[in-house]
């Protein structure tokens, strides 16, 4: 599938089964989640542009690169998209941040918004969109449409666990969005989560129920 990358390295592997582990309590969770973003934010962040600047080192003066232009603005929604930002922001530590709010109805499962800021000037930053679980894909369509409407256009996503109905519905409704999954599972059941998945990624961080 054009614009989507799997993640198969067997260490992100490994941490993912840890997280669906239903016996992975709330400290070990977070930071699982934390690590496993900022193993896919390397390979999502391997296209930043870069320029040669001048450095000198203790031994010479030499051209070497650095990333250029405006900063990454790193996008969680809310609320479990939260637990992933501080792996970004370990790679990436001038990264602005924004927020898109999103619940999804229990009963229809569609997502409601309610709230958004983003640094401006979106229209000039690479924007990652960043949530662990990708299941009917309404949060992320969302997210994108709302991050288009106030002017983003270099957007990426990034999901630690994909079903294919979240993943294929992103992909058609954004084919210009580069999507980033650290696995793709089964399906979803009738409740709209992810089998196997890892239960409700939200409660999971946060320790709500
Ligand atoms: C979860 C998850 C995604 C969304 C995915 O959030 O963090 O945002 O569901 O489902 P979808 O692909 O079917 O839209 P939830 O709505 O449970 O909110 P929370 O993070 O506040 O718990
Ligand atoms: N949201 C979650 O947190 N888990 C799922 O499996 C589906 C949606």
């Amino acid at each position: 599938m054009e614009n989507v990358t799997f993640l198969n390295h067997p260490l992100l592997q490994h941490k993912i089964s840890m997280l669906r582990d239903e016996n992975t309590g709330t400290n070990e969770f977070r930071k699982l989640v934390e690590e496993i973003a900022m193993l896919i934010g390397y390979e999502a962040l391997r296209d930043l542009p870069t320029e040669d600047v001048e450095i000198k080192t203790p031994i010479e003066t030499c051209l070497t690169p650095m990333i250029t232009g405006k900063k990454l603005a790193i996008v969680p929604i809310l609320r479990a998209g939260l637990g992933m930002v501080n792996g970004i922001l370990a790679l990436v530590p001038s990264a602005k941040v924004g927020h898109i709010g999103l619940y999804r109805d229990p009963d229809t499962h569609d997502p409601h918004e309610y709230y958004c800021k983003l640094p401006a000037p979106i229209e000039q930053r690479t924007i990652v969109v960043v949530d662990p679980m990708l299941a009917t894909g309404g949060s992320a369509c969302d997210a994108v449409n709302m991050i288009k409407e106030h002017g983003g256009k270099t957007i990426k996503f990034m999901s630690i666990i994909a079903a294919p109905e979240g993943l294929n519905r992103l992909h058609d409704e954004h084919p210009d969005v580069q999507i980033y999954v650290g696995h793709l599972d089964r399906c979803l059941n009738e409740h709209a989560y992810i089998c196997p998945g890892l239960g409700d990624a939200g409660d999971r961080i946060f320790g709500t129920k």
